[in-house]
């Protein structure tokens, strides 16, 4: 039997899993680290977290799956997009990361849509300029912090800077590069176009693989550290959506899946480049070699249930520990109490900016509607619906760019609750699957990391064998 393991850095914590080749998980095991938000709009992490994190869990999972680290075929790697990572000629870390959802950007989005123009922005990078993405986080540290800017010689993406400590070498793939805004994404490689435009060096970049690529091997350093095997392969892996989508086994036309984690997504398969001319959707490379994807994200969307959980909901919190069940199963039953609509309390689900549809850093939440009649369990149910809509938003343009969307599961935090899952499929008028296997990042990328060595031959294979669906929520018109 072989195995992989599949290591997901995400905006909360790290999670690295261990499948074997059926898909079954061997060990599991996560590690949390802070988000710093020194200013409204402003988000970073420290990368040593992201690389100590993988580290703590892959050392864990080797030692409780109690398998031998030579039957580890290989690792993927997945995790949050869009953050910029900027080493000096030392290979250190120059300041905090500027992750995805760091709204500050704003000026510098205008100067990369003056430099490329707006056209030919989207008809290269498939994407308006865009805060949440890499390139505007570039610009703003050059147009900043010049003096960062000058001891830069790496740029990375997040698990891209965990790859480059555990192999030594700097590379990308092309799903989390479609991100950076700096990938000619019809032709899978940087664009030399906008490089120049930008005057950004190409030296600063890593190289571009397809995500089932072998991109490098574990040093013997990190073998020392991980308890992997020296030599062991790593593999491009993908950002995290387009690595759920593995993971739940969207790999072909007419398959799409809904996440919700932190932010919220809807994810369209394709096997031809699509893009929407008014740039509200991402088009970016999938993790199927010579695919696809139309996402649209909405920032705040397991977010906006956590603010709420950590503001307003310490009694289901402490109810929660002492019953040793989870909190939102409890905030899930008290919304499933209150009818359909909330009593007419709106929630705008805009803590963090604005995606999908909107494209705005500067919109915020609310709520609004707000009568005497209504609970605490109000507020729970109507902020569950206000992300339900928000991702709807992002459907519906799906869908009216001509994208047809047969099948649909759900993914994520979010997608564990049967209420939310029911909400989508109302919404969506279709039925909302979900798999039997939640890892969705790690497994897609574990899967990724199978192709990658031989054990199976392409994705679609893989996924044939080593996912399996499970519960069904029928639209209820
Ligand atoms: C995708 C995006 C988020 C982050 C964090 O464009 O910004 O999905 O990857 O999860």
């Amino acid at each position: 039997m072989k195995y992989a393991i599949g290591v997901d850095i995400g905006t909360s914590g790290t999670k690295s899993v261990m499948f074997d080749e059926t898909g079954r998980v061997m060990a599991s095991a996560s590690a949390e680290y802070p988000l710093w938000q020194e200013k409204n709009g402003y988000a970073e992490q420290e990368p040593a977290d992201w690389y100590n994190a993988s580290v703590k869990t892959i050392k864990k999972i080797i030692e409780d799956s109690g398998v031998d680290a030579s039957d580890i075929t290989g690792v993927g790697l997945s995790g949050q997009m869009h953050g910029l990572v900027m080493l000096d000629e030392n290979n250190e870390v120059i300041r905090r990361s500027i992750i995805w959802c760091d709204q500050r950007t704003a000026k510098e989005c205008e100067e990369i849509t003056e430099r490329v123009g707006t056209e030919r922005l989207i008809q290269i990078t498939a994407n308006p300029a865009l805060t949440g993405f890499t390139a505007s986080k570039i610009l703003w540290v050059r147009n900043n912090e010049p003096e960062n800017y000058s001891r830069c010689r790496h740029i990375l993406l997040p698990k891209d800077y965990v790859r480059f400590m555990l192999t030594g070498e700097y590379a990308t793939e092309v799903s989390d590069a479609s991100g950076m805004q700096l990938l000619d994404v019809p032709n899978r490689c940087w664009s030399d176009e906008v490089l120049e435009k930008l005057d950004i060096d190409r030296g600063l970049l890593g190289k571009v693989y397809e995500s089932t690529e072998i991109t490098g091997y574990i040093t013997e350093e990190a073998a020392k550290v991980t308890g992997l095997k020296a030599g062991t392969p790593v593999v491009g892996g993908a950002g995290d959506n387009a690595a759920a989508a593995v993971g739940t086994g969207i790999v072909s036309d007419g398959k799409a899946f809904t996440t919700i984690g932190t932010s919220g997504v809807v994810f369209a398969h394709t096997s031809s480049v699509q893009i929407d001319p008014k740039g509200r959707v991402h088009t970016f490379c999938c993790a199927v070699p010579g695919c696809w994807h139309i996402m649209g994200v909405t920032q705040a969307a397991g977010l906006s249930l956590k603010w709420l959980r950590d503001n307003f909901c310490k009694e289901e919190m402490d109810e929660a520990e002492q019953k040793g069940i989870s909190e939102y199963y409890i905030m899930d039953k008290k919304a499933e109490e209150i009818p359909i609509g909330s009593d007419k309390l709106i929630y705008l689900p805009y803590l963090m900016g604005e995606r999908t549809p909107h494209l705005d850093p500067d919109i915020r939440g609310s709520f609004f509607g707000l009568s005497a009649m209504h609970t605490k369990a109000h507020f729970i149910r109507a902020v569950m619906e206000g992300v339900a809509y928000s991702l709807q938003d992002c459907n519906s343009i799906i869908k009216e760019m001509g994208t047809e969307i047969t099948e649909m599961m759900a993914c994520g935090g979010g997608g564990t609750s049967a209420l939310w899952r029911s909400m989508l499929a109302d919404l969506y008028e279709c039925p909302v699957k979900t798999v039997s296997c939640k890892e969705g990042p790690a497994l897609g990328v574990a899967i990724l990391a199978f192709v990658g060595t031989g054990v199976y031959k392409t994705v679609e294979e893989a996924c044939s064998v080593m996912i399996r669906t499970d519960k069904t929520q029928v639209p209820d018109q």
